[in-house]
């Protein structure tokens, strides 16, 4: 892969990101959530705050829910990096994003995708959390639109999705 702007070579850091393997230029103190959307292309993760506040940037860090503006995109070698984009393979939607979408849980959307992997992330750890642990989990994920009774709806929703279809591996 390239260079830095110098010419010379810069150590690229090897990862996985949604299943397959990857590396990213970690010049300075670059955050994850700007090689995603910058140098990948993956701009379903949202830029919202920029300092850890707001969650739209929620992505997946070896299967823990992590706001991805805060986290340096150096640290993620060797790791597996899921952004919602990943949760769809083939174009087949998860049951956290079908329970969205079939709930209407958005209204700008702005803030889904982070919404949908902080949700996944609790439904692999427990696929039938109470909404105590849902509202716990979600708590540092911002709907700007005030959505959060559909949210909460969808979250109910794809946890039956989720055990209907065997567990949260999806
Ligand atoms: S953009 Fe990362 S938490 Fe707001
Ligand atoms: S739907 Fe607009 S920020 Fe949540």
């Amino acid at each position: 892969m390239a260079g830095d702007r110098a010419g010379t070579l810069s150590p690229r850091v090897r990862f996985t990101l949604n299943g397959a393997p990857a590396d990213l230029d970690p010049r300075g103190e670059r955050n994850l959530l700007e090689v995603l959307r910058i140098d990948l292309g993956l701009t379903g993760t949202k830029y919202g705050c920029g300092e850890g506040e707001c969650g739209a940037c929620t992505v997946l860090l070896d299967g823990d829910a992590v706001r991805a503006c805060q986290v340096e995109a150096r640290s993620v070698a060797g790791r597996e990096v899921v952004t919602v984009e990943g949760l769809a393979p083939a174009g087949r939607l998860s049951p956290v994003q079908k329970a969205f979408a079939d709930l209407g849980a958005f209204q700008c959307g702005f803030c889904t995708p982070g919404m949908v992997v902080a949700t996944t992330a609790l439904l692999r750890k427990d696929p039938a959390p109470s909404e105590a642990q849902v509202r716990e989990a979600l708590d540092g994920n911002l709907c700007r639109c005030c959505g959060y009774a559909r949210i909460l709806q969808a979250v109910a929703r794809a946890s039956e999705l989720t055990r209907a279809e065997g567990g949260g591996k999806r």
